[in-house]
């Protein structure tokens, strides 16, 4: 060892000067201040195509026509592959394995990265780099839950795993991009230039207040209502003659309608009741009313759905079943 650095000082500043920029990065990573960013370690090893770019080519999606980029290629063996054995106009890019600068393309994928990574903020950002990259059509392949309580967990190799709730990601995406995420298949997803563009989303001050307005027209059934008609065939009411209300197909039978909702909420004569009669025959006074009552609460559901600024899961929590989303959601199948 020198002899100056027995010197206390001298050897106080050296420490110093050493060891506490390590000491304040140990810092920052026990307060997760910095992380570092392992996601690169979850890129499979591919033996063949994957399911996402097999889809898109079975539909006919991805054509040859088409240059395509992978977004968060991983190790790019989709890549690889789409040129050699398909000769396609195929690119990758990857943070960590292929860190060039990536280059627009018609179709652009990305395959198992959105649920890599942990940052909502990064996340946004790495969705909305991949939109700008897009010609015509953004594929998304991620992780997806049924339930509302899907948790985030960590993979094998210590990296995040994000398991994305349908209503969640249908949020994350819409609200970020202003356009429909159409689902293709249970995890795989996609967003087309040419597809259903919300002009002006809302604010969810603003939502609020459509909502309001819609309310002033006219009562609101649940989202489980439904309006039923029903045939009693066993004791023609006229007999010999037709029944105004009658289907002319089969004479003599008694038709009725109703709106029933399992969970109640329809306002009876006497407090909320499960089912209406709705009087008068599908072409009825009442009957206009209740069409009305029905398309004022989709009118409802669409808007809350569309909203910019909003936790969607925290607005749905309650809701324990989608079904009211067919209307709202366009499966390509
Ligand atoms: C689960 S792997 C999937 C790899 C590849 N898409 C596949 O399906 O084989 C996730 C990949 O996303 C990449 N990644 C992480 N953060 C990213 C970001 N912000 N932008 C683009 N890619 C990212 C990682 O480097 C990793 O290779």
């Amino acid at each position: 060892m020198t002899p100056y650095l027995h010197h206390p000082n001298i050897c106080f500043s050296v420490f110093t000067y050493l060891y506490t920029p390590l000491i304040f990065f140990a810092y920052l990573l026990i307060h997760r201040e910095i992380s570092i960013d392992k996601s690169y370690l979850a890129a499979p090893n591919r033996k063949r195509l994957s399911p996402l770019i097999r889809k898109l080519l079975n539909l006919g999606i991805l054509e040859k026509n088409y240059s395509h980029l992978d977004y968060g290629c991983g190790f790019g063996q989709d890549v690889e592959r789409l040129r050699s054995q398909f000769d396609f106009n195929s690119t990758g890019y990857d943070p960590h394995y292929f860190p060039i600068s990536p280059k627009n393309a018609d179709i652009v994928t990305m395959n198992y990265v959105l649920n890599v990574i942990s940052d909502f903020e990064q996340r946004k950002e790495a969705l909305l780099k991949a939109w700008n990259l897009t010609n015509k059509i953004l594929a998304i392949a991620t992780n997806i839950q049924g339930g509302i309580n899907s948790k985030n967990k960590k993979t094998r190799w210590e990296t995040y795993t994000k398991s994305f709730n349908y209503i969640e990601l249908k949020g994350f995406i819409e609200s970020t991009l202003g356009y429909e995420l159409v689902r293709i298949d249970k995890d795989k997803f996609m967003i087309s230039r040419d597809g259903y563009k919300y002009d002006s989303p809302m604010t969810y001050k603003e939502v609020i207040t459509k909502i309001e307005q819609i309310k002033l027209q006219g009562w609101i059934p649940p989202k489980e209502a439904v309006i039923k008609g029903y045939c009693n065939d066993f004791k023609p009411r006229y007999i010999g003659k037709i029944d105004p209300n009658d289907n002319p197909n089969f004479p003599g039978r008694i038709r009725y309608y109703r709106m029933y909702s399992k969970i109640g909420g329809l306002p009876g004569k006497n407090g909320m009741v499960k089912c209406l009669h709705i009087p008068g025959g599908k072409d009825g006074e009442a009957m206009k009313q209740a069409i009305a009552a029905i398309k004022r609460r989709d009118e409802i559901l669409k808007i809350k759905f569309h909203c910019l600024k909003q936790s969607f899961v925290q607005e749905f929590a309650g809701y324990k079943n989608f079904n009211f989303l067919k209307n709202v959601v366009t499966f390509y199948e």
